[in-house]
């Protein structure tokens, strides 16, 4: 059976500078070959420091954005030649949970409305009933811990975690397939982030759902994840199952990853992650990397397959 979603050498490039006296501007690369697969009832973890192409490798799976390259399949089919009616059944099957629920969630909405809001597009709504509709909401609320009085409600009456559980509730509404969460504990207080996250594992269990769960944190990928892709630049650099990663990690930036999420002062990695605004020649982390040698920075390196783990690097064997 093929996965749920497959992405095969995706590539994003966005252009700066488009317009009418240049319009070949520059283009800062987001994306660059970026290749995974989400199985069903599978957790996968997309994890890289801030600007590595998280978010936009998210985004380019919902079709936010186009993609400048590669392909997207959604079990056998082609995400790009979605048309209309399969693209909005597409977009119900694939729900996407933001960062930010203080700018996802607009403030003059009920909580109802905010999760019903899909209605018009979605095909399977619209012949739901609206009793029918507003007890399904009420389910909802109870299964991310609020209750169902909250459908009266508006975002600014809730705290932040609170108003991340509506997103997430909005999330489940559909029932999707594949819920994609981008970053949606960074914004909240560190007790908070523990009791979100208990939730998702919840759900998890309770669902037959799969996750892309994007963090830039591996210890907490590591603990929620089945499998983690370790992305830099736009590029996969290390893909294991969790569990393996967690034990050793080859990669010399996924390592440093886990020293730094480790120490205590959460030291960060020295450098910084740069805007490609060229394609990448060489290792995508050939400047920061301390086991750099010329080739590195000369030659690409290709994925080295061990079991079910590659990794994209000259040393490691
Ligand atoms: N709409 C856009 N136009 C131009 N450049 C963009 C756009 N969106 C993202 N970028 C650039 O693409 C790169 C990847 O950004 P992206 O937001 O995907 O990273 P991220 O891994 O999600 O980071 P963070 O952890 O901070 O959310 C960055 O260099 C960013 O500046
Ligand atoms: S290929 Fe070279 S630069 Fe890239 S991670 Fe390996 S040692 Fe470091
Ligand atoms: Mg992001």
């Amino acid at each position: 059976m093929p996965p749920l979603i497959a992405v095969r050498d995706l590539r994003k490039r966005f252009n700066l500078e488009a317009g009418f006296f240049a319009p070949l501007g520059k283009y800062v690369y987001a994306v660059n070959g970026l290749s995974f697969h989400i199985g069903e009832d599978e957790s996968y973890g997309l994890v890289g420091e801030s600007g590595c192409g998280k978010t936009t490798a998210a985004r380019l799976l919902v079709r936010m954005y186009e993609p400048s390259d590669g392909e997207i399949r959604w079990r056998d089919r082609d995400v790009a030649a979605l048309k209309r009616k399969d693209l909005a059944a597409y977009r119900e099957r694939v729900k996407y949970v933001f960062q930010d629920p203080a700018r996802s969630l607009n403030p003059r909405m009920r909580v109802y409305d905010i999760l019903t809001s899909g209605r018009r597009w979605s095909a399977r709504r619209g012949r739901r009933r609206r009793a029918e509709e507003w007890r399904a909401a009420a389910a909802i609320l109870r299964e991310v811990g609020l209750s169902p009085e909250d459908l009266e409600r508006r975002p600014g009456e809730f705290s932040g975690g609170q108003r991340q559980r509506i997103s997430i509730a909005r999330g489940l509404f559909m029932e999707p397939e594949l819920l994609i969460c981008d970053e949606i504990v960074s914004a909240l207080d560190v007790s908070i982030q523990a009791q979100i996250l208990n939730l998702l594992l919840e759900i998890r269990r309770r669902r037959n759902l799969s996750f892309l769960f994007i963090t830039h944190d591996l210890r907490v990928a590591s603990w929620f994840c089945d499998r983690i892709g370790v992305m830099y630049r736009g590029e996969l650099m290390e893909e294991a199952p969790a569990a393996d990663l967690y034990k050793t990690a080859a990669h010399p930036y996924t390592q440093l990853l886990f020293d730094s999420a480790g120490s205590r002062r959460h030291t960060p990695i020295p450098g910084e992650v740069k805007t490609a605004l060229e394609e990448i020649q060489g290792c995508a982390f050939a400047e920061r990397c301390p086991r750099t040698e010329e080739r590195c920075r000369r030659e690409k390196p290709e994925f080295q397959e061990t079991g079910q783990r590659r990794v994209r690097c000259f040393k490691v064997s």
